[in-house]
């Protein structure tokens, strides 16, 4: 869809204000399946067709950058069926999925340590990074094995490994060197299945991100969710330290 055919967010007539880098840390597929009476996995499934659905919804506003937390540093914690389910999962999502973002003009990539990944997955995302990288449409980033501590921790090892003198080290270079290089702030930060924590995801960029946290699980997520956390949004004041 081009940018002058993407719908606006409309009230009263007015159009608002979007954000311009939206992050999501998709929560509650356990407790979603646990209150169908399945089992844990059946949760992922169904918080897949809600991925699948936010990123066709929010690829219809002018909204440039996406990223989805999926699995994070801490959840090697979980019992292993689970973490082995999930993780087979997104393997199989990133490599069906990437088909049809590639169609809508994404551009994927992946925030995390691939290192760790099984084979299968590492080599899915980096396909889906390859197939989409001269797409100039919406991007997409995947948090994949990310955690926050972990990314500032890759960060200064790699500008110690690279002898960066200390005095040249600034906000600016050191964005560089994230795993989120050359992506803006994130303005909006939506957290679904009713947690009011941040749990490790994006502790550099979201200084100044504006939050909107729902008891909605994540596989209940729909349209109507998104446009209330966008009208939210929008409602907000930004100061950034200013008056
Ligand atoms: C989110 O749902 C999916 C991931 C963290 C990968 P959860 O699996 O955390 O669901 P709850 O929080 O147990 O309900
Ligand atoms: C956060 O959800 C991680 C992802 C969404 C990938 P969790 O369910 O793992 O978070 P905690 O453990 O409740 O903080
Ligand atoms: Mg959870």
């Amino acid at each position: 869809m081009s940018g002058n055919t993407k719908a606006t967010l409309l009230t009263e007539g007015k159009k608002l204000r979007l954000p311009n880098h939206v992050a999501i840390i998709v929560d509650g597929n356990g407790r979603w399946a646990e209150r169908h009476g399945l089992p844990r996995f059946e949760g992922h499934l169904a918080g897949l067709k809600s991925v699948r659905s936010t990123i066709r919804c929010l690829n219809q506003y002018p909204i440039k950058y996406v990223t989805l937390y999926g699995f994070s540093t801490e959840n090697w914690n979980r019992p292993q069926d689970e973490v082995a389910g999930l993780l087979r999962l997104l393997e199989e999502a990133v490599d069906k999925e990437a088909q049809e973002l590639h169609k809508q003009g994404v551009k994927i990539r992946h925030l995390g340590r691939l290192e760790g990944l099984p084979q299968g997955l590492e080599q899915a995302i980096n396909r889906a990074i390859e197939l989409t990288k001269n797409n100039t449409g919406m991007t997409l980033s995947l948090a994949i094995n990310y955690g926050g501590r972990t990314e500032i921790l890759d960060a200064v090892r790699s500008i110690i490994a690279e002898c960066v003198p200390p005095q040249s080290i600034d906000e600016k270079l050191f964005n560089n060197y994230l795993y989120t290089a050359g992506l803006p702030d994130v303005d909006l930060i939506i957290r679904t299945g009713g947690e009011l924590r941040i749990s490790n995801f994006l502790i550099w960029q979201a200084t100044y991100s504006e939050y909107y946290f729902t008891d909605v699980l994540w596989p209940d997520f729909d349209e109507k969710e998104i446009k209330k956390a966008l009208l939210s949004y929008s409602q907000r004041q930004r100061r950034f330290g200013g008056v």
